[in-house]
């Protein structure tokens, strides 16, 4: 794999898509002992974790239903600091087992914030599952149940992460390269 150029930077090869799909079965794992026979209802965070859904649905056993969220924080390489949330109030999600699906948690905030919205609502239980976390970057407490890869603090892309909307499509994760 080689490195590759996005706008104006440089990005090495992080995660192959080999490992991203080795540990989506994993968690997938997880959800099935956990919540297979819990008729679960995944909220999707977008636009970040569409790739990583469809992957970890596909391979979800029991009955469960789908919804998205459309998240907006990031802008560049920053987090904005302020959190849009749209569709919120088609969430029907009382006494539901709510399984929460992101690309990343990174600050913390996208889902520090949605959560009081979600509770509001009276789920029977929320999960939190992420494809990656940046331990080093979180500000806000927000609990992980499930997740697939622990990473530094640098900013990464592909597998339905982008850097201003470009690299969503990339099948593996790639790293800002800095020298
Ligand atoms: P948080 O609110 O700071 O936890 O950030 C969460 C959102 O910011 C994620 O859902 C991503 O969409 C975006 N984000 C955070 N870190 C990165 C990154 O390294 N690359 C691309 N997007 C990121
Ligand atoms: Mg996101």
């Amino acid at each position: 794999m080689e490195k590759i150029t996005i706008h104006d930077k440089v990005f090495k090869p992080f995660i192959r898509e080999e490992q991203i799909q080795e540990r989506i079965e994993v968690l997938a794992e997880e959800l099935n002992a956990k919540l297979g026979d819990k008729s679960p209802l995944f909220v999707i965070m977008l636009n970040g974790a569409f790739l990583f859904a469809s992957e970890l649905i596909k391979r979800f056993e029991g009955n469960c239903e789908v919804q998205f969220i459309r998240a907006k924080s990031y802008v560049g390489l920053k987090s904005s600091g302020n959190v849009d949330y749209s569709h919120t109030n088609d969430l029907n999600v009382e006494e539901r087992h709510v399984v929460i699906i992101e690309d990343i948690v990174d600050s913390g905030k996208t889902l520090h914030d949605f959560q009081p919205i979600l509770e509001r609502k009276l789920p029977a239980s929320i999960s939190i599952v992420s494809l990656l976390v940046k331990p080093d970057a979180l500000q806000y407490p927000v609990q992980v149940a499930h997740q697939g890869f622990e990473i530094s603090n640098k900013f990464v892309v592909g597998y339905g992460l982008d850097y201003d909307e470009l690299g969503r499509n990339l099948t593996s994760i790639y790293q800002l390269d800095e020298e």
